[in-house]
């Protein structure tokens, strides 16, 4: 594998993959694949579409429409999940990953995010699926929150930890599982105290720039509010440590969620950030005040296809320092817009190729 090289001014890693994202459906698609595509060899894809997820069928079905709407010259690889409900079947879910179509199996609490309706409602529905994946080794994905109303919105992750996941991983010791866009100091020791190669979690730009205040400077900040939403100072600290210690447990996963303008502007506005447009353009920012570019290659490009148990790639991503301005809107839908994470901010690093 090539080994990372930096100077002052050009940061060269192996291609790196995007272990989380929201790529949408139809006009939303095809306005926002291009984004990912162009910064990730491949990505896991979230099966939170209305229908979700459920089936090899779906899933293939989906990924034709992905492959279809890239932009020509793009070599991107979409890695399928199947979206887990009280009903599944365990021997679709199998069949799915034997074959190949399914990467991984996506666990949403119900009624925890957008597209959750059809989630999980009680673990103990699910065991037989959870038995089965352990059996092959096929990972299971959290949306690591309680919905339960009497938990502080700022507590669900670690509260999750605690009540969930903890027996969780006690009663399904061989299980992999990964804590997706941890947000709390709680998660990232968890992950480490785990220790072993059974757990990980993906961590997004966002979390590690932004903490809570951020969705009301000045005023209410739909573009800065996610699920799991940004938590205290300390706990944005926390991640960038993690994030950038190098610890294989933790890779790069964007969680880039596009929403129009008109559905995050609302009365009751859509959870979810866009970051794609400048995703590892802003780790490399992140990791650099952090002093560990050096660390950047392991956590974007080796220890999630080294947790997945697939082959890091081969190719490479240049990015070279340069002040470039993070576009304020993308068209979408009929005329619609999305708006991107720090739009119109000048960021450091700028992808060359
Ligand atoms: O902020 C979020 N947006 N969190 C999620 O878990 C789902 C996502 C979406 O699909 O919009
Ligand atoms: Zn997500």
């Amino acid at each position: 594998m090539n080994p990372v090289r930096h100077d002052s001014t050009t940061l060269v890693i192996a291609r790196p993959d995007d272990w989380h994202v929201h790529l949408r459906d139809g006009p939303m698609l095809r306005a926002v694949v291009g984004f990912t595509a162009k910064r990730f060899a491949r990505a896991i894809v979230m099966p939170n579409l209305t229908p979700p997820v459920l089936t090899r069928a779906d899933a293939l079905a989906y990924r034709a429409r992905i492959v279809a709407a890239l932009p020509k010259d793009a070599k991107f690889t979409p890695l399928m999940t199947c979206y887990l409900t009280d009903d599944a079947d365990p021997e679709e879910v199998a069949r799915g990953f034997e074959e190949g179509v399914f990467a991984a199996v996506k666990l949403y609490p119900a009624h925890t995010t957008t597209n959750s309706a059809h989630g999980v409602t009680d673990l103990a529905k699910v065991r037989r699926v959870l038995a089965r994946m352990e059996a092959i080794g096929m990972p299971l994905l959290l949306h690591g929150e309680v919905t339960d109303a009497a938990v502080d919105i700022f507590d669900r992750e670690a509260v999750y930890i605690e009540r969930v996941l903890a027996p969780m991983l006690a009663d399904f010791p061989g299980l992999k599982v990964v804590l997706e866009h941890i947000t709390t100091a709680e998660a990232a020791d968890f992950v480490v105290a785990a220790g072993g190669h059974r757990l990980a979690a993906t961590i997004t730009p966002h979390h590690l720039t932004i903490n809570r205040n951020a969705l009301f400077h000045g005023g209410l900040r739909p573009h800065m509010y996610c699920l799991p939403v940004a938590k205290r100072e300390r706990h944005r600290l926390a991640l960038r440590r993690a994030a950038a210690s190098g610890h294989p447990a933790f890779f790069l996963g964007t969680d880039t969620a596009p929403h129009r303008v008109g559905d995050k502007e609302a009365d009751c506005g859509c959870a979810g950030i866009f970051n794609a447009p400048a995703a590892i353009e802003l780790y490399a920012q992140v990791f650099e005040e952090e002093g560990a570019l050096g660390k950047l290659e392991a956590f974007a490009s080796f220890n999630g296809p080294d947790f997945y148990g697939l082959p890091r790639n081969r190719g490479t991503s240049t990015l070279v320092r340069e002040d470039w301005t993070v576009p304020s809107l993308v068209p979408a839908e009929s005329g619609g817009a999305v708006k991107p994470f720090l739009a119109g901010e000048t960021l450091r690093w700028r992808l060359a190729s």
